[in-house]
């Protein structure tokens, strides 16, 4: 796995001081007293995820040639928030690992994991504060809000074989498109001047680039949850399809299936007692076409997303924004 650390690693090199002053930023904003709270912290700050969020908004930044002192907070700050997503997430999936160790709902419990991913939330809006400009705030209230629609959206859809690829890709973006262009349009935005109510073109670009390049990767990550190994994604697999949640590879599968194989299916998500449901699909269904399908829909918004970063002057950053597509794509955790 640490082979795979430093692939990233080398890959982020453009930005990798401002990488770990973001880090520090991040350490520094979930401090506390208490020392149960600080139990928690040490746990989940302790275990670093891919980073990818914060390092788009300085990746941008950089490219785009608006990065500021500011960037590397501004991206502690939205990797803050996506923290709090994936404690508040777990919970919801009933997800047991995360970042190769227990979550926070398995190794304490669920009420504590709630009330760990609200701080995590007050403290990043609480940092997004003391920030020259408003437009973090902003924007970040909006998006979290988007994120948070998405989840509830995604619950209300349980079981639902018939919400086609629109209604899929609508809670998909919501829920993970919609921070990963966050990060984008404040990495091209933010100037530290107080002039949130502006907008440009670039940032609607670079906006597009985050909500394309992130859809791709929840498609992604549903496929591997539902053929992936846990040893190699170092997080809980098969809770899709444990929890009811149909995602792009089977919504393909079941509309193109006869009547005998989609009571099949269903009968796999919710017939009572079934032991390890993704396991039991995979055996049961071929499921390549629609594998195949979600990883060319994949290719397809990374290839928008990349046309979108071919009018940025070319730069280490550019590369590395065009290098990030790829690995979006080619991703195995
Ligand atoms: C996980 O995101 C949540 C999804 C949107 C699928 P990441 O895979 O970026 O999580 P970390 O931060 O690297 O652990
Ligand atoms: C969650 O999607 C996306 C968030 C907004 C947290 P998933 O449920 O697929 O994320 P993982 O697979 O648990 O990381
Ligand atoms: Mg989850
Ligand atoms: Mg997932």
């Amino acid at each position: 796995m640490s082979e795979i650390r430093a692939k990233i690693d080398s890959l982020l090199q453009p930005v990798a001081a401002d990488m770990d002053l973001m880090r520090g930023a991040l350490k520094q904003a979930i401090r506390d007293d208490s020392p149960a709270v600080a139990d928690m912290v040490g746990h989940v700050g302790s275990f670093h995820g891919k980073q990818l969020r914060a390092a788009l908004v300085l990746l941008v930044g950089r490219a785009s040639g608006r990065d500021t002192g500011e960037h590397p907070r501004l991206a502690a700050i939205v990797e803050l928030i996506h923290l709090a997503t994936l404690v508040h997430d777990d919970v919801l999936d009933g997800a047991e690992k995360r970042r190769r160790v227990a979550c926070v709902n398995s190794r304490w419990d669920n009420q504590t994991a709630i009330l760990l991913g609200d701080f995590l939330y007050s403290r990043a809006f609480g940092l997004s504060t003391e920030l020259a400009s408003r437009l973090p705030s902003r924007l970040l209230a909006k998006t979290t809000s988007r994120l948070c629609a998405g989840e509830i959206e995604q619950a209300a859809q349980r079981y639902n074989f018939e919400q086609g690829q629109v209604g899929y890709e609508r809670i998909a973006a919501a829920k993970t498109g919609s921070l990963y262009s966050a990060a984008c349009e404040l990495g091209a935005r933010y100037d530290g001047q107080d002039r949130y109510g502006e907008d440009d073109e670039l940032g609607r670009s670079m906006a597009s680039f985050g909500e394309e390049l992130g859809l791709a990767f929840q498609i992604i990550d549903d496929c591997l949850d539902v053929v992936g190994e846990e040893e190699v994604v170092g997080k809980s697999v098969g809770t899709d399809v444990e929890d009811g949640k149909v995602t792009l590879p089977v919504l393909h599968v079941y509309a193109a299936s006869d009547e005998a194989t989609r009571a099949r299916i269903r009968d796999i998500y919710t017939e009572p007692g079934v032991e390890g449901r993704a396991r039991v699909l995979r055996e049961a269904i071929d499921l390549e076409p629609g594998l195949t399908f979600a990883r060319q829909r994949a290719e397809e918004l990374v290839d928008r997303a990349m046309a979108r970063v071919e009018v940025l002057p070319d730069s280490p950053a550019r590369t590395t924004l065009e290098a990030i597509g790829d690995f979006v794509l080619g991703r195995n955790w």
